[in-house]
């Protein structure tokens, strides 16, 4: 008993000196990390077994979406494809390797951001998602950027665009602005897929993730 009050003073002079010398935002977001992993983990456990829509019963995994729980940047994708179901990981085909060098080019690693996709599952031969498949998914991925919290959330396409903006609109359209989403920045970038497809998109791309390195990566 005389150890644990003995405990509990140290840890609590501990807390106090932290939040003096980092005040109280850090001192605050460094309990978050902890609770949004949690969040995120139980969040998994519930859904992951999902079968709401055709696509759950032909899935080899159901891809919740991988990096850092406390993320201040996340990039949803679209769907799954045939490697990430298979592996049970966002991004992880061409395009994903694609996408891991423009992050290394930004000085970022898919460890420190949060990648998911508008869906869970893969839809057959790759093809886009339809509507009934992103109503019945957009609920996790709105409940995961709830516990995620981050401080940009960049569209990869058209598709995810769409669903988090709920606006149709032109890629063009879409980009060079700053969109709220839930009072978060959003921005919409190209799809990795589309700049393997066609090569003059990756400059277009490579100023949007200028704009992000500038605007929201503190000093590196
Ligand atoms: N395309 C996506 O939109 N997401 C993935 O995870 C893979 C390919």
């Amino acid at each position: 008993m005389l150890k644990m009050i003995k405990m509990k003073r140290v840890i609590n002079n501990f807390l106090n000196q932290y939040k003096e010398v980092y005040d109280d935002k850090l001192y605050y977001d460094k309990r978050m990390d902890i609770k949004s992993s949690d969040d995120l983990n139980q969040y998994y456990e519930k859904i992951k077994n999902c079968l709401n829509c055709s696509l759950g019963h032909k899935r080899n995994n159901f891809v919740f979406g991988v990096g850092n729980p406390n993320a201040e940047i996340v990039f949803v994708g679209e769907a799954p494809g045939k490697n990430e179901d298979l592996k049970g990981e966002p991004f992880v085909g061409r395009g994903g390797k694609l996408l891991d060098k423009i992050l290394e080019a930004i000085k970022l690693s898919r460890k420190e951001v949060y990648i998911l996709n508008v869906l869970k599952c893969r839809p057959p031969d790759n093809r886009d998602p339809n509507p009934s498949e992103i109503d019945e998914c957009e609920p996790y991925l709105k409940e995961q950027l709830k516990i995620i919290k981050p401080k940009l959330i960049v569209a990869l396409g058209r598709i995810s665009a769409m669903t988090l903006l709920k606006k149709k609109d032109s890629l063009g359209d879409f980009r060079n602005k700053i969109h709220k989403y839930e009072n978060i920045d959003l921005l919409v970038t190209y799809h990795p897929a589309a700049l393997l497809r066609n090569p003059n998109f990756k400059k277009p791309t490579w100023e949007d993730f200028k704009y992000i390195k500038k605007n929201y990566i503190n000093g590196r």
